[in-house]
């Protein structure tokens, strides 16, 4: 084939690929083919990032000047620079979470009646599992609960699910199941799958177009996109039969960090690969505790003055989590 369309159509060496903006990478299709069954949906949308895959998603589901609901500790809310209310023109209503879940009243009743004067309801966002509470996962009934208000209503139900598959695992479910009722989920491949780069929208095919048009519109349409593809597609193929690994380290370290002195820890929250623990010592700050696990070659990030977040993956072996649960004994072990 000697194409002379565009020198946007160059081929690496080394992969089956083919241009992704107009559809003709293979290994994109595989990878959109493969998550969107992997999540029972119709079909997928591979995007750059899963700040990019919720913008996109909502962009789809909603029109501006309509209202997105959302948990008060959402990612979407904290984490992607407003971008719902700048690129969406969303007014956003946030909600109480017990563990990252709104209650399901509140949301019915946070969707305003139909009237002159108020914003209609355009999308409702959950987060699964919901990073700021640690990683914690809505269930199957709870997800069905919000999706139902929401349809009752005419209200389409976006899912940020960048670490999805974690939820299913801890919750013993299957993914589908998870995200049956919604009307979109973004997963991410670059986090607890261990891939380098990317993240995938399902959906309905008629959501999917306009996703793809919205993909586009943000400067996210890539080219020869399969040499991202393929580290997805292994990682789908390879991680999610481990990622209960991920969990069982995160529950190590919690229980070890629960015994110590002067640390707070509701182990409730230790579901899948995240620790969330705050420090409350006279002794010792959050970033003091960080540059104190540095000498043992460990990185922390501290989240406030007492808030520190571990996150477990595919890299930290079983191994590195006792070395990590001896240097919190011998850096907390005394004092208080
Ligand atoms: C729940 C959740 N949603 C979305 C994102 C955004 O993903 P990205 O960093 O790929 O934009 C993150 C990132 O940590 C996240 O934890």
């Amino acid at each position: 084939m000697i194409d002379l369309r565009s020198d946007t159509k160059t081929m690496p060496t080394e992969a089956k690929v083919g241009d992704d903006v107009v559809g003709e990478d293979p290994t994109v299709n595989e990878l959109e083919a493969v998550a969107a069954e992997l999540l029972g949906k119709e079909a997928g949308l591979l995007v750059t990032s899963g700040t990019q895959g919720n913008i996109v998603s909502l962009l789809a589901l909603t029109r501006p000047g309509q209202k997105l609901i959302l948990e008060q500790d959402a990612h979407i809310f904290h984490y992607e620079r407003g971008g719902v209310a700048r690129l969406a023109g969303l007014l956003v209503h946030t909600l109480p979470g017990h563990y990252g879940a709104m209650n399901p009243e509140e949301v019915e009743a946070a969707i305003w009646r139909e009237e002159l004067h108020r914003a209609p309801t355009g999308a409702v966002a959950l987060e699964n599992t919901h990073n700021r509470a640690g990683g914690t996962c809505l269930s199957v009934e709870h997800t069905n609960d919000i999706c139902q208000v929401a349809h009752r209503h005419g209200v389409p139900v976006h899912i940020d699910g960048a670490r999805i598959f974690d939820a299913a695992v801890a919750l013993g479910v299957d993914a589908r199941e998870l995200v049956a009722e919604a009307d979109s989920v973004t997963f991410c491949l670059s986090k607890s799958l261990g891939a380098p780069v990317g993240s995938v929208i399902c959906g309905e095919e008629g959501f999917i177009a306009r996703a793809r048009e919205y993909r586009k519109m943000l400067g996210g349409g890539m080219r020869q996109a399969g040499i991202i593809a393929k580290p997805g597609l292994i990682a789908l193929e390879q991680e999610l039969p481990r990622l209960h690994e991920d969990h069982k380290k995160a529950r190590r370290i919690a229980e070890t960090l629960a015994e110590l002195p002067g640390v707070r820890l509701d182990l409730a929250t230790v579901q899948t690969n995240m620790v969330l623990f705050e420090l409350q010592r006279e002794d010792m700050t959050a970033p003091q505790l960080c540059e104190q696990l540095a000498e043992y070659k460990i990185r922390a990030k501290a989240r406030s003055e007492v808030q520190i977040r571990l996150v477990l993956h595919r890299d930290i072996s079983f191994r590195d989590t006792e070395q990590v649960c001896v240097a919190l004994r011998e850096t907390l072990g005394a004092g208080s």
